[in-house]
Order: structure tokens, then sequence, then C-alpha cells
């Protein structure tokens, strides 16, 4: 471990930890409250449910702006505003949201209505109620310029692979090495998901070390990186869902937001990882490995063995404290055109990819590793099945 002399953050406050008045807060919130016909969608009856509780915050003075999105089966609610993170009345409002969402659902008898909602009230936050929540609150540059990613069928250390050659990599981000900004490197927050730690750590100094964390991705995941000057360059949902439940009730489909560059990656350089296919733990159940499939909002309906896992990745700029993407502007908050960067036939390459060898992986069925190690099975029946056995269990001679 690093001591605090070589961590200029060592013992850094974050920015979210209170209200920063003059800044803008990005607060990604997301669910699965419901879809059609097993995991595949949302309606878009549900989308617009969730789209008029937003706009009435807009109405009530909460809300800068949002935009109603989604990936897979999960509803993604990207919101601005000047209430910093884990603001009560900002998850609050995501909470009515996804309820009414998930009403919606219900009267059409939908599947899993209501998954993530883990209980029937909102009790102050929504971290620890069901919803993935990525938020980072940060003084707006002249020009602003974000990426917002969304996973499926997957769980939060998938992004710890990618974020890792983004921030850590030269070969990836040439930045690191000929931008006087970025040459410094950054600091990340690393969580032990299990046991609910986090360590902030100083990289390239303490490359190796968060490598070794970061590697053991059935219990560490990356939270934040945190630019030396800059503030917050990324931030990433990290709840586990079968933790908080219990028992497995769905995937946690992180989220993740990026802000690009002057100083932080370059958008390619934060795009170009994802033309890597790595094996994600997800997917059908939870409980197998996919390669990790990089898709159009559109295309984002898994529909191999429920999957195979995959991620979009939607380009923005944040502008006074609002979304702007290709829409004009001084739209009506809520109608917004982001640009669909994984939507492109470049990515074909790489779904083609990721799809061979998400079949070759399923021809392990029922085997590791094409199902997760043991301890990771977010269903199992071995226990019922060692219990009915014991009996004839016998000594080896
Ligand atoms: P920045 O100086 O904004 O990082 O621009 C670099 C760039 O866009 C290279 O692709
Ligand atoms: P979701 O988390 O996307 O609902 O997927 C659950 C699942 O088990 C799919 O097989
Ligand atoms: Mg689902
Ligand atoms: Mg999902």
């Amino acid at each position: 471990m690093l001591s605090a002399e070589l961590n200029p953050h060592a013992d850094f406050a974050f920015v979210g930890d209170s209200k920063m008045p003059g800044k803008v807060t990005v607060s990604l919130i997301k669910a699965d409250v419901g879809s059609i016909a097993g995991h595949s969608r949302p309606h878009p009856k549900m989308m617009e449910a969730a789209s008029s509780v937003l706009a009435k915050g807009v109405k009530d003075g909460l809300l800068n702006d949002y935009y109603v999105t989604r990936c897979g089966d999960d509803i993604q609610l990207l919101m601005t505003h000047t209430k910093g993170e884990n603001n009560k009345q900002i998850h609050e409002l995501s909470w009515n949201a996804f309820m009414s969402a998930a009403g919606e659902a219900k009267k059409m008898h939908l599947y899993a209505a209501g998954q993530d909602l883990l209980s029937d009230a909102f009790s102050g936050n929504v971290r620890g109620q069901g919803p993935g929540a990525a938020e980072m609150e940060f003084e707006e540059r002249p020009t602003e310029p974000m990426l917002v990613f969304m996973a499926d069928k997957c769980g939060p250390s998938a992004y710890s692979l990618p974020v890792s050659k983004i921030f850590m990599d030269p070969f990836t981000t040439t930045g690191l090495v000929i931008d006087p900004r970025a040459h410094l490197g950054y600091d990340i927050e690393v969580v032990d998901v299990v046991d609910h730690k986090k360590v902030l750590m100083s990289s390239p100094a303490e490359l190796y070390d968060i490598l070794a964390l970061l590697g053991d991705t059935t219990r560490y995941a990356v939270k934040r990186v945190l630019h030396r000057t800059l503030g917050l360059a990324a931030t990433i949902s990290t709840e586990k869902l079968n933790i908080l439940a219990g028992k497995y009730v769905g995937k946690d489909d992180p989220v993740m937001l990026v802000r690009c560059q002057s100083g932080f990656p370059a958008v390619g350089e934060v795009l170009q990882p994802f033309a890597f296919p790595q094996l994600v733990a997800g997917w059908m159940r939870g409980s197998h490995y996919g390669a990790w499939y990089p898709c159009g909002v559109n295309e984002s309906d898994p529909s191999y063995h429920d999957g195979p896992p995959r991620v979009c990745a939607l380009g923005i700029q944040i502008t006074d404290g609002k979304i702007q993407g290709a829409e004009p502007p001084g739209s009506k908050p809520g109608d917004h055109s982001p640009v669909d960067y994984f939507a492109g036939k470049e990515w074909d390459l790489v779904r083609n990819k990721a799809m061979e060898i998400s079949i070759y992986m399923r021809g392990h069925g029922p085997f590791m590793p094409g199902i997760v190690s043991p301890e990771d099975l977010e269903y199992t029946t071995r226990p019922e099945v060692l219990k009915k056995l014991e009996p004839r269990m016998k000594p080896l001679d």
C-alpha cells in the first residue's frame, strides 16, 4: 500500500459527500422494472410513465434536464440538477419514476414487473433498494463532453478491464504520455463489493497493486476515477443486487459516466477498449460467462440465451447544466438525441467476434468456465444434491 505522501489524494474528500454550490450534478439511475417476454426490453408505455415523472421533476424545479433511455430490459434515467450526489429528492423522484413504470408493467402482466425494486417504500436513497446509480458533481468546463455507458446482463466489475486500459494503459490512452494535463495519471477508487470497503489508489505509482485487486472480478470493482486537478473523471454503479436482496432477482447491469477530452481521455481512447470482447460474468440467470457485446440502444435486446451480455455508449455534452445532443438547442427537457456510439458498422467485427466467443462458451453447458465459479453462481442446486447424496457418499479406497 502506498503511503499518504506518495498519494496526493489519500485523504481526499469526495465532491459528492456534500452539495457544492455552482456545480452541476449528472445522475444516471437505472432499474429493471419489467420487460416483454422474459428479460428483453421495457414496454414504451413504461418509458413514457418514467418520463412523465421526470418531466414533473423539471416543472417542480428539482431537475434541470433529463433523458430516459434503456439498455436491454433496464430503464435508464439520465438527469442533470444542482442538488449534489445522493440527494434524497432526486433519488425519490427516480424511485417514483420506476414505481410508475412498474405499475404499467403490472397492468400488462409483463415479465418480472418491479424486478429491481426491493422494497415497497422509498427509504431515502435508491442505493441499497435495488436500482443502480452513477452520479458525479463537477464544475462544468467551457465544453463538457461526456460518455454514458449502460450494460445489461453483467456485474459491476465488467468495467474494470476497460477502465484500467482507459486510465492506466499508455498503449490505449496515448494522452497519458503526450498530454501534459493527463501525464500525472489518475487516482482509482477500488471497492470490495462483498465486504463493503473502499480504497483510493494512485496510478501509475500503484498500478500493479491496483491490478492485483481488480483482476479478481468476483470481489473488486472500480467505483470512481479522479483526475489530480480536474476532479472526477469517471463513476460507476457498483451495487450488487444479489447481495442486497439476499437472493437472485436479476443482474446488476451497471452504468458508468466518463468525462472526456482536454485533460481527460479523448472519446476515442475511452471507446477503444470495448473493441476487445472480454468475457464478463452474468448472462443467463446471472450465472454464465459471455463475451461483452457493444451495440446501439435499439439493438440492445438480449436474444441469444438471454444475451450475450451487452454494453451501449451514448455521447452527450453537458451545456449550462443541461443535456445537449444532436437535437436543436433549447429543445424541451427530455427531448434529446445523443450520439449512439456502438450503433455504427465499425463495431460489427467486434459483435461477430463476441457472438463467436459466446457460442463457444455456451458449448460448455453447465461446466466451468462456461458457468461462473460455485461462490458466484446466482442459482445453485448443489447443496440439496449433496444433502441427498450424503448417505450414499463413501470414503475413497
Ligand atoms: P483534447 O485536447 O480535447 O483532449 O483533444 C484531443 C483529441 O480530440 C484527439 O482525438
Ligand atoms: P436481468 O438482470 O437483465 O433482468 O437478467 C436476469 C436474468 O437472469 C436473465 O437470464
Ligand atoms: Mg430483467
Ligand atoms: Mg437487465
